[in-house]
């Protein structure tokens, strides 16, 4: 299975971020974009693995109290674009807690460093320039989530496993 950790957001995050993808839609011929279901902030990437106890464990071994996440600006890489967050000392601590966790059960998590972002739409076609805005809004964070992402009827579909409150 392929697993990710990740931070889902409050319903009036969803809610920007969804305005924002219905703008980035109009603006466009084409492209994939992600579904208020699926939106969610990566605090460390698994992928393929069969070690779902290990995963379990690695998250309940993160200790870390709730804490501030702020949408700020947004870009792209290539054709794909993103939501960008904050500059926050608690979000970089705990991904990289999270991601230690995951290495000391034998996990091999990319050293690459951290760059949060929320995916708003992939290969994305336009003819024109495309703007993106996103309002900048807060919430707390008070869990985050083991992740596992399937394809469900060719559809892209993340499911919780286990979280983990934040206190
Ligand atoms: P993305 O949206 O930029 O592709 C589920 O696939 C989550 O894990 C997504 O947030 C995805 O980021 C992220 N992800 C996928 N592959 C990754 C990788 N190799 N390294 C880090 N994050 C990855």
């Amino acid at each position: 299975m392929r697993l990710f950790v990740a931070v889902n957001f409050s319903p009036e995050i969803k809610a920007a971020l969804m305005g924002a993808i219905d703008d980035l839609r109009r603006q466009s011929t084409g492209g994939n974009f992600t579904r208020a279901d699926n939106l969610h902030l990566t605090l460390a990437f698994i992928g393929e693995t069969l070690d779902l106890r290990g995963a379990r464990a690695a998250l309940a071994a993160v200790s870390a109290p709730p804490f501030v996440l702020t949408l700020n600006g947004a870009g792209r890489f290539g054709d794909l674009y993103w939501a960008g967050l904050e500059k926050s000392a608690a979000l970089t601590a705990l991904a990289a807690s999270m991601q230690q966790a995951l290495r000391d059960r034998g996990f091999a998590i990319e050293k690459r460093p951290f760059k949060p972002h929320i995916t708003l739409a992939r290969q994305l076609r336009s003819e024109g320039p495309v703007s993106l805005k996103v309002p900048r809004l807060s919430m707390t964070v008070g869990r985050i989530s083991l992740m596992r992402s399937d394809r469900v009827n060719g559809r892209l579909t993340y499911t919780e496993v286990c979280g983990k409150d934040l206190m």
